[in-house]
C-alpha cells in the first residue's frame, strides 16, 4: 500500500504532537507539528515589537510573511523533526507561556494561514506524513488517508502541559495553563477562518486516561485496518 497522509487534529494538549510522533516513527513517516508554525511566525511578531496593547499590528507583519524561512529538520539524538526561524532552532523558545498567549490571534489571520496552510500541504506533496493541528484533516489535507480526532477534559490537558513545563525553563503555574489553553481553545473553534472542528470523517480517540503507548496501540490497529482494507 503507499505511504498515507495521517491528520491528526483536536484542543490544545490533547496529546497531538505525542501520538504524532510515536506513529510517524513506528511507520517511517515524517512528523509535522503545524502549532509549531503558527508558533514560529508569532515569536518573529514578539521580538520584532509588532504587537501594540497586545494587539498585532497586521500591517507590519503581513508584509513579512514570505521573507521568513520556517523548516523542519529531524534532531537524530531525540528523534524530533524541530522547527526552525530564519536559521536558529526555536524548538524551545516557542513553547514559552508569551508566545501561547498570543499565538491565537497570530493565527487567525487570514494570511497567515493562508501562508501556513500553503507551506503544509507542499510538505505532504510525497505522502508518509503525520501532521498535527487544527484544520489538518477539514482543510490541510481534506482528502487525508486516515483521520484522528482527539479528545480528553480541559482538566486533564491544563495538567499535561503544566507538568510538561515544568520541565523546561520556562514553568508557569497550573492556573494559568488552564486560563491560557480554555483561551485559545475558545478563540481556535470560534474563528472566522478554518475553526477547529472535528472532519465528518474523522475517528474521535478519547484520551484521557490512556498513555502515549496505549493511545499509540489504539491508532497503530485502525491503521492496520485501513491497510488490510485495500
Ligand atoms: O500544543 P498546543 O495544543 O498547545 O498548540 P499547538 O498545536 O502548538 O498550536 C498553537 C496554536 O496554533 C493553536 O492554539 C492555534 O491557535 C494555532 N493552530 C492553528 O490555528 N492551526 C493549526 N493547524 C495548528 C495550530
Amino acid at each position: 500500500m503507499d505511504k498515507l497522509i495521517i491528520a491528526i487534529d483536536g484542543f490544545s494538549s490533547t496529546g497531538k504532537s505525542t501520538l504524532a510522533k510515536l506513529l510517524a516513527k513506528e511507520l517511517g513517516y515524517i512528523h509535522i507539528d503545524s502549532g509549531a508554525m503558527y508558533r514560529a511566525i508569532t515569536l518573529y511578531a514578539i521580538e520584532n515589537g509588532m504587537f501594540s496593547d497586545g494587539k498585532i499590528i497586521e500591517s507590519e507583519l503581513v508584509p513579512q510573511l514570505h521573507f521568513m524561512d520556517i523548516h523542519f529538520e529531524l534532531n537524530t539524538k531525540n528523534g524530533k523533526n524541530e522547527i526552525f526561524l530564519n536559521g536558529e532552532n526555536v524548538e524551545e523558545k516557542i513553547r514559552q507561556m508569551e508566545v501561547s498567549s498570543k499565538v491565537s490571534l497570530i493565527a487567525k489571520i487570514a494570511e497567515v494561514r493562508n501562508y501556513a496552510v500553503d507551506l503544509q500541504r507542499k510538505m505532504g506533496e510525497k505522502k508518509g506524513i503525520v501532521m498535527d493541528g487544527r484544520d489538518i484533516g477539514t482543510t490541510v489535507f481534506p482528502n487525508a488517508d486516515l483521520k484522528i480526532y482527539l479528545s480528553a477534559s480541559a482538566e486533564e490537558r491544563a495538567m499535561r502541559r503544566y507538568e510538561e513545563l515544568l520541565k523546561t525553563e520556562h514553568p508557569a503555574t497550573y492556573d494559568e495553563v488552564f486560563k491560557n489553553i480554555s483561551e485559545r481553545d475558545l478563540i481556535d473553534s470560534t474563528r472566522e477562518i478554518s475553526p477547529l472542528r472535528k472532519a465528518d470523517d474523522a475517528l474521535i480517540v478519547e484520551n484521557g486516561n490512556l498513555s502515549p503507548q496505549q493511545t499509540l496501540q489504539k491508532v497503530m490497529k485502525i491503521i492496520k485496518e485501513l491497510k488490510n482494507l485495500n
